[in-house]
């Protein structure tokens, strides 16, 4: 029996040297020499034949050799395992090192670009920055600045109108009525915000965004209006552009006028943009008219002031350079991710 014992242990140590590190050669010879069917499984049942005296000895050293096979068994299953593991690991090697494609966070929209712009230099020359409903009554949006009920002026107005009276701001003038009612002059004061007319074209939206201005003091004159922009668009521009003012009819100031820069894109010299002429129409400017004043109880007769619109989505496209009003509507990741702050 000791003999069958050695030959086992040689040919097992034999076995598992010749496996190496193959999980699957381990486990072959791990049934082989520890499963059911095992030369030592039937060595243990033979112990019945042997004598009283040789059984403890035989035993004991049947048990011994299993112990060993399993523990050596053990530990070349462990090396096949760890051998695999690193064979994976060399394939599947992951490059920590790659700049990753980053994750896109947004932008902030041209348009409000601008107005932040805007506001921050209105801020500066000691501005207020006012808000007023986008849903306004008729008081506000006409009446009280100057436009009675039978006015010309409302029909090229092209309002939105809603049930019970309301309708939808035109214009940010009516915040000039709300911002006298409830402040005393001097005022200096902006308020930009969303407006709304029935237009529908390549040139024109159903809503865009405006900035109104107003200052009413004691003695304030047409030469502050016209000061007062040169700085401001000096200021959004930089350097070198030029405003010119061209009398123009509103029903809430007199004088009244239109105002241009020189266009930002050819600087003057004629463009698509400025459709050659070289200066772009900005807005609507002013004295305020005395029945202006009077509608939201200034006196006329100790106050003057100045007030002007401007288009914020005109002003953002000058700046950036974009040719196509719609494409600040039309809300293409493609197009808003090119202007990062
Ligand atoms: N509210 C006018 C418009 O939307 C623009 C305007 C013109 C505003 C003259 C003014 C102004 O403050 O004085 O067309």
């Amino acid at each position: 029996m000791l003999d069958d014992l050695l030959r086992i242990e040689r040919e097992f140590n034999q076995a598992l040297d010749e496996a190496g590190s193959d999980p699957d050669a381990v486990e072959a010879i791990r049934v082989r020499y520890l499963g059911r069917k095992a030369e030592l499984t039937g060595l243990m049942k033979k112990l019945g034949t042997l004598s009283k005296e040789e059984r403890p000895a035989a035993g004991k050293a049947i048990n011994i050799l299993k112990q060993k096979v399993a523990a050596s068994l053990q530990n070349a299953a462990d090396q096949a395992g760890n051998a695999r593991r690193t064979a994976r690991l060399a394939q599947e090697r992951l490059d920590v090192t790659l700049p990753p494609r980053m994750p896109w966070t947004g932008t902030v929209h041209p348009t409000t670009h601008a107005r932040r712009e805007l506001e921050s230099i209105f801020r500066g020359l000691g501005y207020t920055v006012e808000s007023g409903p986008e849903v306004e009554d008729d008081f506000y949006n006409f009446q009280a600045l100057n436009m009675p009920p039978e006015h010309p002026a409302r029909d090229g107005a092209d309002t939105f109108y809603l049930d019970g009276g309301l309708l939808l701001r035109t214009h940010t003038s009516p915040v000039q009525i709300r911002t006298m009612q409830n402040r005393k002059p001097p005022l200096k004061m902006i308020c930009p915000g969303r407006v709304y007319r029935r237009d529908w074209d390549a040139t024109h939206l159903p809503m865009f965004h405006q900035i109104e201005a107003l200052v009413v003091d004691e003695g304030i004159t047409m030469g502050d209006l016209k000061g007062t922009m040169d700085v401001v668009w000096k200021r959004y521009f930089g350097g070198r552009v030029r405003t010119r003012l061209r009398p123009a009819y509103f029903p809430f100031v007199e004088p009244g006028c239109e105002y241009d820069i020189s266009c930002q894109v050819c600087a003057g010299d004629g463009c698509r943009i400025c459709k050659q002429s070289g200066w772009i129409e900005l807005g609507g400017a002013g004295m305020v008219h005395p029945a202006v004043f009077e509608a939201a109880g200034v006196d006329p007769e100790l106050y003057t002031g100045f007030a002007f619109g401007l288009g914020i989505d005109r002003i953002a496209m000058m700046k950036y350079g974009i040719d196509d009003l719609r494409l600040l509507m039309e809300n293409d990741t493609r197009f808003l991710r090119q202007f990062p702050l």
